[in-house]
């Protein structure tokens, strides 16, 4: 007789060496099937003694019973762990979508000049709008400017071809807003005009052909160059810090009378200049029908991007308009 107990012991051990459901069925063959020790075992039942064969079937059917018991929990177990492994590798991982997606922002010429917008709106202003295309009135004539005067030529005006020629033409500055301004509304004038501008100016390093400024104007009674530069002074210290200083030196420009240019101290000392003012010239209020005896004002116009790459200290100002988006990403 074979030894059961050992048999058995065997057969464990066998099948959990198979990993697999068909390595375990040829396992399991070896110990159940035709071939096996217990078949042959069976078919030599009749070869003993007839007082011990029921016995010994007996003890052959247990050993087979629990034999295949072993069998169909290792199934078990090995289909359980291929379940988990098929679960695993078809998993859809979802996270991804949970994930913050990454948000844009505004560009920094747009931040600039909502900035501006607020400093200046804080101080009473309230904000106005011209449009890009413009005729020689409000860019040129209206503002003092008349078509034999050498200043036109300062401008690099793009001209548009449409009517008379140098009729129409993109603005090259933010001051006809001046005009469009006090033409629609009667004085007090308290404005700034942010805006798109544009010169003929190939772009370089420092030079963009189509640049952003922002103009001021303020129209009041008792209105002072004293004014002025206080107005300049409070707008360089909330946009810049208070340590920034801001100075007038002496200029001219057709549409004011006196003019200065306005610089902005730097931190080494230097002086940077930032932009044109002066006190509105009585021929642009009387241009647009405002008595120059009993109204005065002041109005002031600078580069944004200019202003935006001191602030950020660019050493190329055509990073503004590549749009490469390794760029724009920093601020
Ligand atoms: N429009 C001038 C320019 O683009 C800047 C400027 C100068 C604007 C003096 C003003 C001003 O309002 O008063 O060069």
């Amino acid at each position: 007789m074979i030894d059961l107990q050992k048999l058995s012991q065997e057969a464990k051990e066998a099948s959990i060496t198979a990993s697999t459901v068909e390595e375990l069925s040829k396992v399991q063959n070896q110990y159940l099937g035709k071939k096996s020790e217990l078949v042959k075992a069976k078919k030599g039942l009749g070869s003993i003694p007839e007082s011990d064969r029921a016995t010994a079937g007996k003890e052959l059917n247990e050993a087979r019973e629990s034999i295949e018991i072993i069998f169909t929990e290792r199934k078990l177990e090995i289909e359980e762990a291929e379940w988990d492994l098929n679960l695993a590798s078809e998993k859809i991982d979802l996270t991804e979508l949970l994930n913050p997606i990454t948000r844009g922002h505004l560009h920094l010429i747009t931040q600039a000049r909502d900035q501006l917008e607020d400093v200046f709106v804080g101080m009473g202003f309230t904000v106005a709008e011209g449009p890009e295309v413009e005729t020689a009135w409000y860019n040129f004539e209206a503002l003092n400017i008349p078509d034999w005067h050498p200043a036109r030529g300062n401008f690099d005006t793009i001209f548009v071809d449409l009517g008379e020629p140098e009729e129409v033409m993109l603005r090259s500055h933010t001051s006809p807003v001046q005009i469009r301004t006090m033409e629609r509304q009667a004085p007090p004038i308290y404005i700034v005009a942010p805006g798109r501008t544009f010169r003929t100016d190939s772009a370089d390093s420092t030079h963009l052909p189509a640049f952003n400024q922002i103009e001021g104007l303020v129209i009041d009674k008792g209105i002072t160059m004293g004014d002025l530069a206080g107005t300049i002074d409070a707008f360089v210290q909330a946009f810049f810090g208070k340590e920034v200083k801001s100075r007038l030196r002496p200029s001219y420009f057709p549409f004011t009378e006196p003019s200065a240019e306005f610089d902005i101290s730097r931190p080494d000392g230097s002086w940077l200049e930032l932009g044109g003012c002066g006190m509105v010239h009585p021929n642009v209020l009387s241009n647009c029908n405002i008595d120059p005896e009993e109204w005065q004002g002041f109005a002031f116009g600078f580069g944004i991007d200019r202003l935006v790459s001191m602030r950020y200290q660019l050493d190329d100002i055509r990073e503004l308009v590549l749009n490469d988006a390794r760029f724009l990403r920093q601020f």
